[in-house]
């Protein structure tokens, strides 16, 4: 086990005793989320202890199992062992479970405290059932006997009816307990909506009774790729499936928990598992084999065959047989087109059907819809609604879709325009499988990404750009959890939290009630409620962060620390480790010459792990820069000053942003020195990840001037194009270009980029991305 993991577990325990102290024996109704209204009363605060009474009405039984509920979850976090009773006449000394409150979002409640009673009253047994998550998460935790809940009123109720959360469990397969455990972890969260992702290229999930080699051969895949795409293989099969018995189980678990569990099968695309069973449902006939490595097939349904689309509604109806849930999501993302453009029965099926281009979408985007479209006919026709990604708007909407918007927002917002309903997914603040801190190397391996909970928090899924009428057709928000990178149950749970937690508040809390920093202390308590049911979650919100600015009227690096709940931290400048007898922290720091910063949060009783910044100061460093071409619009970050900040990445992560990409432009810039500097070399790293189209540059030029209008070309070099030997070898390049010493004043960098992938990759003749870091000049 790696140290820095040691001492977080041991801070974890040291958390657990610290919360004993003040008070620690009062109940708080700070919790996540945050009620929308919480208002002290002074009719006296409540004691809790095991003489207190759980009461329902009686003869009914979901309200029955609500008390049940709470007394399952006072015992698990205090000990406490109270009885449940239908005895309505009791007035006293009990927590009331009532069913009264009239109001039109049925999961309102309102929640009293006075020295009588609690009552918890709902618009429907949902209500009460989150009125009783507020209950428990107040509590404090560890072994009471007497705990004193503060005399309250809270009228409570979500914002969002749609409160999501997707498990993929296609790419690694978990047990029936762990999706019953992962249940129990979005109701705590007030989740409502299952999204299960069942059924992708690496893995079929879902026993189909006519179907029966989906599971017999989908749902075991030979071995896996290790790491990302490296070329090497486990040698381990890999796989599993819930027979559909097991499946209505799971259902009724989760209705039980008031969420409705959504089954996604994915189609047209990401459909090889179910190909390497029936290989006549695919263009070309096969043989497929069940994808071992992550990515996307180019295979795929062949829609021209009449087979396909009766096993689309034979699934399907087996699968609505399961899963009583309105909405079905049919997938409906990143589908290859390369198949059905050589295959005969889906160009006939374009002809036949009239799909030809028609200058907004080409004639196979069109067949991608005419499958969407097929597969809401069939679902309409069982009485349910379809979901799919954001692509469906590829080709045209089919009538009754509601769209669930992942690449960004921008699908949302056509979907919108549209007047269809929209569930905001946007991967770049609620991709779950995202690294949640840039300091990966103590951390298990990840898709990539940088997604810390800050920035989940500050998610708004409303834009202020639209209208109160647009934004009706937002019916809500959800997380997604991509398994490819999760081997392990335990390994889904340190992803999703405490993320979700963040998530939690996005989807119930109104936008001006949200506050990050009051919610890092709610979080602190819910933490607590994470150690008694045993959840694996990530500590990194405890680390010290780090982050820089680049002041170039003052060529200065501004280096600005920070902490969880203002722990202290300590600082070296001097290339040594940070102690309690270094420098303590207290406002960013102006750096203006080459520095190692290092710094950790000290406590009494523990230490983070250390973040640092190695700033090295070259000719170009915090200058002011201009990018002539602008990079790519998703991996532009803060911009050209990254390029000159002092600091030199060595993370591969290409979308930590550390590194700006382009594509399809190159990198052309220009740096102001401000004064005449004689400069002899010009050197830049590359990140070269071939498998997702990023290649090394195929030249650096570099130019001088001195009014900035007049460039003159002081030396260049070019590169080969990369060889397929490359593909598999993620790699930062460095080059360098040494000239004689010139005196310049302006000086125009650029770096080619691959603008014309190679034959031998599969994206041949497309534009490669480019990926750049520092810009030094010495
Ligand atoms: C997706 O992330 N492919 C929906
Ligand atoms: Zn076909």
């Amino acid at each position: 086990m790696k140290l820095t993991k040691i001492l977080a577990m041991a801070f974890a325990m040291l958390l657990g005793f610290s919360s004993l102290g003040a008070n620690a024996q009062d109940a708080n109704f700070h919790v996540v989320p945050m009620p929308q209204s919480v208002q002290p009363s002074n009719s006296g605060n409540y004691i809790l202890d095991a003489q207190t009474l759980i009461t329902y009405p009686k003869g009914d039984k979901a309200m029955r199992r609500n008390a049940e509920y709470l007394a399952s979850f006072i015992k698990e976090s205090t000990g406490l062992e109270l009885n449940v009773t239908t005895a309505e006449n009791i007035q006293q000394h009990c927590i009331r479970l009532t069913k009264a409150m009239k109001d039109k979002n049925k999961e309102a409640y309102n929640l009293r405290v006075n020295s009588d009673i609690i009552l918890i009253d709902g618009a429907s047994d949902a209500g009460v059932f989150y009125g009783i998550q507020t209950l428990r998460k107040a509590l404090p935790t560890g072994k009471s006997v007497k705990i004193m809940v503060p005399g309250v009123e809270i009228k409570d109720a979500p914002r969002f009816g749609y409160r999501g959360a997707m498990l993929d469990v296609a790419r690694h397969f978990v047990t029936k307990d762990s999706i019953l455990r992962f249940i129990d972890m979005l109701a705590l969260h007030n989740i409502n909506r299952f999204h299960w992702h069942l059924t992708d290229d690496q893995g079929w999930r879902v026993e189909i009774k006519k179907y029966p080699k989906l599971t017999e051969i989908g749902s075991m895949r030979p071995e896996t790729v290790i790491g990302h795409n490296s070329g090497k293989f486990d040698g381990k099969p890999h796989g599993g499936f819930y027979t559909q018995k097991e499946l209505k189980q799971i259902v009724a678990y989760a209705a039980d928990r008031y969420i409705t569990i959504i089954p996604e099968i994915d189609l047209p695309g990401h459909m090889q598992a179910a190909l390497a069973a029936y290989p006549e449902l695919g263009c070309t006939g096969g043989p497929y084999k069940i994808l071992t490595q992550w990515g996307v097939s180019d295979n795929v349904l062949c829609v021209g065959n009449d087979k396909t689309l009766k096993f689309v509604d034979d699934v399907f109806t087996e699968v609505c047989k399961i899963f009583p849930s309105k909405y079905f999501h049919v997938g409906g993302d990143e589908c290859p087109k390369v198949r059905w453009a050589e295959c005969p029965k889906c160009q006939k099926r374009i002809k036949d059907n009239h799909l030809e281009a028609d200058g907004k979408h080409t004639a196979e985007e069109r067949l991608q819809s005419y499958m969407i479209n097929y597969a809401e006919k069939v679902l309409n026709r069982l009485g349910r609604q379809l979901i799919g990604w954001d692509e469906t708007l590829e080709g045209g909407l089919a009538p009754n879709a509601t769209v669930m918007s992942w690449r960004g927002e921008a699908g949302g917002f056509e979907a919108v325009r549209q007047k269809h309903d929209v569930i905001m997914t946007p991967n770049t603040f609620l991709y779950f499988d995202y690294y949640q801190t840039d300091q990966t190397e103590n951390e298990p391996i990840a898709i990539g990404g940088y997604l810390p909970i800050e920035r989940v928090y500050s998610y708004e899924p409303i834009p202020a750009k639209m209208t109160p009428e647009e934004a009706k057709y937002i019916i809500g928000v959800q997380a997604n959890c991509w398994t490819e990178y999760m081997k392990t149950y335990n390994q889904v749970e340190y992803m999703e939290l405490p993320r979700m937690a963040a998530l939690a508040e996005i989807q119930w809390c109104a936008p001006e009630h949200k506050n990050f920093e009051a919610f890092t202390g709610r979080l602190k308590r819910l933490m607590n409620v994470y150690d008694v049911k045993n959840y694996n979650y990530s500590r990194v919100i405890y680390n010290a962060r780090i982050s820089f600015k680049t002041d170039m009227d003052n060529h200065a690096s501004i280096v600005t620390l920070g902490s969880f709940d203002n722990a202290p931290i300590y600082y070296t400048l001097d290339g040594s480790a940070p102690t309690r007898n270094s420098l303590r922290y207290t406002e960013p720091l102006v750096i203006k010459n080459s520095t190692k910063v290092r710094a950790a949060v000290i406590t009494d009783k523990w230490q983070s792990p250390e973040v640092s910044g190695d700033i090295r100061f070259n000719k170009a460093t915090a200058h002011k820069i201009t990018f002539l071409q602008e990079p790519n619009s998703g991996y532009a970050f803060s911009g050209a000053p990254l390029l000159v900040d002092g600091l030199t990445t060595t993370d591969m992560n290409f979308r930590n942003g550390r590194w700006i990409g382009f594509n399809p432009n190159d990198l052309e810039a220009v740096i102001d020195l401000e004064k005449e500097s004689e400069i002899k070399s010009l050197s830049i790293n590359t990140n070269v990840q071939p498998g997702d189209w990023i290649f090394d540059a195929r030249g650096i030029e570099i130019y001088g001037s001195m009014d900035g209008k007049e460039f003159t070309k002081i030396a260049g070099e070019s590169y080969p194009a990369m060889t397929k030997d490359q593909e598999n070898k993620p790699q930062i390049c460095k080059h360098v270009l040494n000239f004689n010493p010139t005196k310049v004043r302006f000086v125009k960098v650029k770096v080619l980029s691959e603008h014309k992938i190679p034959e031998w990759h599969g994206a041949k003749d497309k534009e490669g991305y480019l990926f750049v870091d520092e810009i030094v000049l010495e």
